[in-house]
């Protein structure tokens, strides 16, 4: 048992029985408060919260059991177990103390042994419950983490179906347009005199099917679950995601500058569509931050560099601070300053997939200005 945390607290009106309690019991090595009414015993818990209480019932202004009535009812207080010390023994004052919460009794003037062996075992139970309170706690929390990211990745992943059905189905007509434009180009470029504005126009027309047939391709691979671990480029990684996300940044007016240090590119280990989630999310946080604060610097820029063992990203944006209250929430599930429009999951999200399946890290700080976070992958 890890006691130092732990205190027992003893109410009686008359101090010698305090002494005589505190004499029997000081060998359990925890430490002890004491009160000498039921008001000073409320008050004494609510400065430190006892693990159990021994509680005179027979005291002047209010006795034990109104005590162990305004605890009991009370949520913050209501699991503290409550051994009633009485120089009554009749029946009726034992089923009244259990009704009204108590624990057990012991009977004045104190059998020094009876009263050791009580009150450890009732501590024992109530310490070894709040450790398995404590554990189970800690299980239901981790599972539903894990249920929500579950819940988040079959969505994405129902978008990735859906984008790769709109493809199948878009394939017909985009062949027969681009079909049709080759016809016309081959009957143009036959003629002595082809028409050299129709034939650009219809190299336009090919080109941005082409555009259109890979940009659906991208979007159902990046929407893909990853099945496996595998090695993959941070450069052509990051590279592929900007491309893929850059009309939303023209839309917004951001522009992103990606700087790879001495151009050198390094090869994670890692699922390379989580990767582009979590950095998508913390890129798209900061395109909002741009447009809620109309910053004038519309930039974000996105460093890559090695440090020790690891391959850093850190991308920043000079939209203005988090406020101090909010940054160390800022990862907290469900936590968004975005009312309706945001959902809190992003950020949530990023750090369960670079800290829990990446084996990395996700810090984020405010900088002069602007917000940097920093992304640190393992390299292998
Ligand atoms: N670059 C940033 N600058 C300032 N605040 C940010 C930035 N990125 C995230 N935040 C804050 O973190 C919160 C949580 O982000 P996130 O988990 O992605 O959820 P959501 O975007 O749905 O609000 C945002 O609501 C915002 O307040
Ligand atoms: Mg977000």
């Amino acid at each position: 048992m890890n006691l130092s945390d732990e205190s027992i607290l003893i109410v009686d009106d008359v101090s010698e029985n305090i002494q005589v309690a505190l004499n029997v019991l000081k060998p359990i090595g925890i430490s002890f408060s004491f009160a000498m009414s039921g008001k000073e015993a409320l008050n004494v818990i609510k400065n430190k919260r006892p693990s159990l209480i021994l509680l005179d019932i027979i005291m002047p202004e209010m006795d034990g059991y109104e005590v162990c009535r305004i605890l009991k009812n009370d949520i913050l207080y209501n699991d503290i177990p409550i051994i009633f010390l009485t120089a009554k023994s009749n029946v009726n004052d034992l089923v009244k103390g259990f009704e009204y919460g108590g624990i057990d009794f012991i009977a004045k003037p104190f059998q020094k042994k009876e009263l050791f062996i009580r009150v450890k075992t009732h501590l024992q139970n109530y310490l070894s419950q709040n450790k398995i309170k404590y554990h189970l706690n800690n299980l239901i929390q981790e599972q539903q983490k894990l249920q929500l990211f579950a819940l988040q990745q079959s969505k994405i992943a129902s978008i990735g179906e859906m984008m790769l059905s709109i493809s199948h189905q878009w394939k017909q007509p985009l062949s027969a347009i681009s079909l049709g434009a080759i016809n016309v180009k081959v009957k143009e470029l036959l003629k002595e005199n082809p028409d050299k504005l129709l034939l650009n126009n219809l190299n336009m027309i090919e080109e941005q099917i082409k555009f259109m047939v890979d940009t659906m391709h991208d979007f159902s691979n990046f929407f893909k679950p990853d099945k496996d671990k595998s090695h993959f480029s941070l450069m052509q990684s990051s590279y592929e995601l900007i491309n893929l996300f850059s009309s939303h940044f023209t839309n917004k007016s951001v522009t992103i500058d990606l700087e790879f240090e001495n151009g050198h590119d390094f090869k994670i280990f890692g699922y390379e569509n989580l990767y582009k989630q979590a950095l998508i999310n913390i890129i798209l946080n900061a395109v909002d931050e741009i447009e809620k604060k109309c910053s004038a610097n519309k930039n974000i820029l996105i460093k890559c560099y090695k440090d020790d063992k690891y391959g850093v990203i850190s991308i920043t944006n000079y939209a203005g601070q988090i406020p101090k209250l909010d940054i160390d929430k800022i990862f907290d599930k469900f936590f968004t300053t975005k009312g309706e429009n945001g959902t809190g999951i992003g950020l949530s999200m990023a750090k369960q997939i670079i800290e829990e399946l990446g084996e990395g890290k996700l810090l984020v700080k405010n900088i002069d200005c602007g917000v940097t976070f920093t992304i640190k992958l393992p390299i292998k």
